[in-house]
């Protein structure tokens, strides 16, 4: 039999977790780099296993457990989330370890009962509850909306690690298991691309389990998917505060999608006016990037500009998606800008305009749509509304 190896941690805390060199879509959420479901066993007294994987790694996760320890063993299992990426293989373990009673949430419970219908054994926890289990205790913190309604964390006082689960997190598979051995430029960038993508929505949520975060004295944070945090501490809390408070940078995002060239010509002259006031210019191309991948600009982007040419008394569907994912994950605090060309009717423009407004974003100028192609005094009159978007965000 081949045993996958576990990584210690700490003194008798180990990643058992499985990793995912193949996924590439995550509800919705394109994922080059794949990813990892991190578990945890702590053996103590109480052999103690923290969230498991999605169903199909279950067994390379109970082979790395079984290098340390028989798994029927265990006596606990802490769910800390119950989306299946975590509990999938919560019924393969509670299967083998018949003995061992799930820690949770109410929450927690009422999703597992719903999601795999057994009749486990719980001990029910909520923010501040402890459970001793030898030498080490497990400290629960709710937090409830980051990003589901059951999360909790598990803080180990006695090793100053906080178990997160999804914060923290990013989607990379790798042999490494620790952020500096991979390096901040490459896992930050992979964490602010998780935030866009997952936590985005629920920042008031994030911004008060960061406040509990910070009375924690940590050595080391353990998420539940990628890397595992043992420095860059305050660069870590300093972006997930900017991130969950939409404190943006003095930048422009264009996104558009084009039928004929018209609007992306458009785009371009926009583009000019923009920089040629100081500000950079992110483009995105609904033709060439996922909506998933331009989000992560989306996150410090103020000014915001989205552009369609109108198709069927509509907007064309690349821009629907992609104001549809965005007005779920609820940037607020943003510029927006609506532009497009059109033969008759012109209501694409004006329908992003709409959705914009809706979203609660300024728009300090009127929509500019342009019939069939823009000629020389259009793109003109385009960089100087570039100028002027950027006399909005001073
Ligand atoms: Fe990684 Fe909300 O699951």
């Amino acid at each position: 039999m081949i045993f996958l190896q576990p990584i210690e941690v700490k003194p008798g805390i180990y990643w058992v977790g499985g990793i995912d060199w193949n996924v590439r879509y995550f509800h919705g959420y394109v994922t080059p780099q794949g990813s990892t479901y991190n578990s945890y066993l702590i053996v103590d007294d109480k052999i103690t296993l923290v969230d498991t994987v999605k169903h199909y790694l279950a067994d390379e996760m109970l082979s790395r457990i079984r290098t340390i320890v028989n798994p029927e063993k265990i006596d606990y299992l802490v769910v800390n989330h119950v989306e299946l990426d975590h509990s999938g293989g919560v019924p393969k373990i509670m299967e083998v370890a018949s003995n061992a009673k799930i820690v949770t949430t109410p929450n927690g419970k009422k999703g597992l009962e719903m999601h795999f219908k057994q009749d486990w054994e719980y001990v029910l926890v909520k923010t501040g509850d402890e459970l001793k289990i030898g030498s080490h205790t497990m400290k629960f913190v709710q937090t409830p909306m980051v990003h589901w309604p059951d999360n909790m964390v598990t803080y180990i006082p006695e090793a100053k690690l906080l178990l997160s689960n999804d914060a923290f997190g990013q989607h990379i598979a790798s042999t490494e298991r620790f952020v500096d051995e991979l390096g901040w430029d490459v896992v930050h960038e992979a964490a602010a691309s998780y935030y866009a993508n997952i936590v985005f929505p629920y920042g008031d949520q994030v911004n008060k389990a960061l406040d509990v975060v910070e009375t924690l004295p940590i050595e080391m944070i353990a998420p539940s998917h990628g890397l595992i945090w043992r420095s860059f501490f305050p660069e870590l809390i300093k972006e997930y505060r900017k991130w969950a408070s939409n404190e943006t940078e003095r930048k422009a995002l264009i996104v558009y999608d084009t039928m004929y060239g018209s609007t992306k010509e458009m785009a371009y002259a926009l583009r000019e006016g923009i920089e040629d006031s100081g500000v950079p210019v992110t483009m995105k191309f609904l033709q060439a990037d996922h909506i998933s991948q331009i989000v992560p600009e989306l996150l410090t982007a103020k000014l915001v500009l989205v552009g369609t040419p109108t198709i069927n008394n509509g907007m064309l569907p690349n821009v629907a998606s992609f104001l549809t994912y965005i007005k779920g994950l609820r940037p607020k605090k943003r510029i927006g800008f609506a532009f497009g060309s059109y033969g008759w009717g012109g209501q694409g423009a004006r329908n992003v305009a709409s959705v914009l407004q809706e979203m609660g974003w300024e728009i300090p100028e009127e929509v500019v749509n342009i019939q069939y192609v823009p000629g020389k005094a259009d793109l003109d009159s385009l960089r100087e509304k570039g100028r002027k978007l950027v006399e909005a965000i001073k």
